[in-house]
């Protein structure tokens, strides 16, 4: 029986998880995310000595709750880019320990991909070639997924990404760090055409993405208005409807460019509800099919990893080489 324990520590989540062919057999996931907000981001070196004090326990917890043994272990997959340097250093000399104890290989995830592949622990009948549109904390991207290891971008982001934009709007408007899934929750109670935001780079051709603009004309708007909570409601929907709008514009010209009528999603602003329902909406109009992951595995997770690891180590074993790499910065296509 093949049995991965999968390792997440690229930014402020721990997360570990145990997946093998009977699938995902146990999750657990540590949130730093309060810890960072009293200064308002993550803190790189406080993200890394928290993830030194939460992993371990995690992972005897993990393995207490699913009755698996390290000893069961054929392989430790962890993220090895892209992130933040000390934090994925962290879960790779954790996992390259492990494995050299267990004598077992170790496999280095990309954190990416990760995210590409994470639809397929509830959907594993997607198959190759598709189209994926990931959209995190750190990355905007159209990816076509050839096949496993095999990716290329298609469209990226010139400056902030998706969920970048939401939180630096999040914090204009006085919502706290990470205040993305916040400003979301808000956006349900305002008026989304109270105030008229740009649509980024609808009138240029091409999959690039642009947010920034975006940000400022948010910050303009709320210094020019009178910064009531309804206001505040109404300036998160028009907000979150121009970022919507734009990637629902981007994914209409995208899914006519690849040999696929399949778009996954995934990255953190894959929870997000007006995303998820308008991406439905347009799949019916276009003829294609969506996926999304299950909320909790739209943001980081040790799931993803486990089964990313999985599916690298049918295909070509892992590597019996358990030197510590990390690569902060990691482009997929590149992988
Ligand atoms: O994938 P992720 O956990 O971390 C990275 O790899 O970056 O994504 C985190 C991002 C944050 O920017 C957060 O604000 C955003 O995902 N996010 C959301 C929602 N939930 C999380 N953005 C919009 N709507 C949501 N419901
Ligand atoms: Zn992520």
């Amino acid at each position: 029986m093949i049995t991965i324990l999968g390792v997440e520590t690229s930014c402020d989540e721990t997360g570990v998880a145990i997946y093998n062919e009977q699938g995902l057999q146990g999750h657990k996931l540590y949130s730093q995310a309060q810890m960072h907000s009293e200064y308002g981001g993550v803190v790189p070196e406080l993200a890394s000595r928290d993830h030194v004090r939460k992993l371990p326990a995690l992972v005897a917890d993990l393995c207490q709750e699913t009755s698996i043994r390290l000893a069961d272990l054929s392989a430790v997959a962890y993220t090895s880019g892209p992130g933040l340097a000390g934090a994925l250093m962290v879960g790779a000399g954790y996992s390259c320990g492990l494995a050299t104890a267990l004598q077992v290989p170790v496999i280095k995830v990309h954190h990416l991909e990760a995210h590409v592949l994470a639809v397929m622990l509830e959907h594993p009948e997607i198959q190759f070639p598709f189209l994926s549109l990931l959209v995190s904390g750190g990355h905007t991207q159209l990816i076509y997924a050839k096949e496993l290891g095999c990716y290329e971008i298609i469209g990226d982001t010139l400056d902030d990404a998706i969920g970048e934009a939401f939180d630096k709007s999040a914090k204009v408007i006085g919502i706290p760090y990470p205040g993305g899934k916040q400003l979301a929750a808000l956006a349900e109670q305002g008026d989304k055409n109270r105030f008229p935001l740009p649509r980024p780079m609808l009138r240029k051709a091409g999959l690039e993405f642009s947010f920034s603009g975006l940000k400022t004309a948010v910050h303009q708007t709320w210094l020019s208005c009178n910064q009531t909570a309804q206001d505040k409601a109404d300036l998160a929907a028009s907000f979150q409807a121009a970022v919507v709008d734009t990637c629902i514009a981007k994914i209409s010209r995208a899914i006519n460019t690849v040999e696929t009528d399949v778009l996954v999603v995934g990255g953190g602003v894959a929870a997000n509800h007006m995303l998820r329902s308008e991406l439905y909406t347009l799949a019916n109009k276009m003829q294609f099919q969506v996926y999304f992951p299950r909320l909790e595995f739209c943001t980081d997770n040790g799931a993803m990893i486990a089964y990313s690891g999985f599916l690298h180590y049918k295909k070509d074993n892992g590597e019996p080489n358990q030197e510590v790499t990390v690569r902060p910065r990691w482009p997929l296509g590149e992988l």
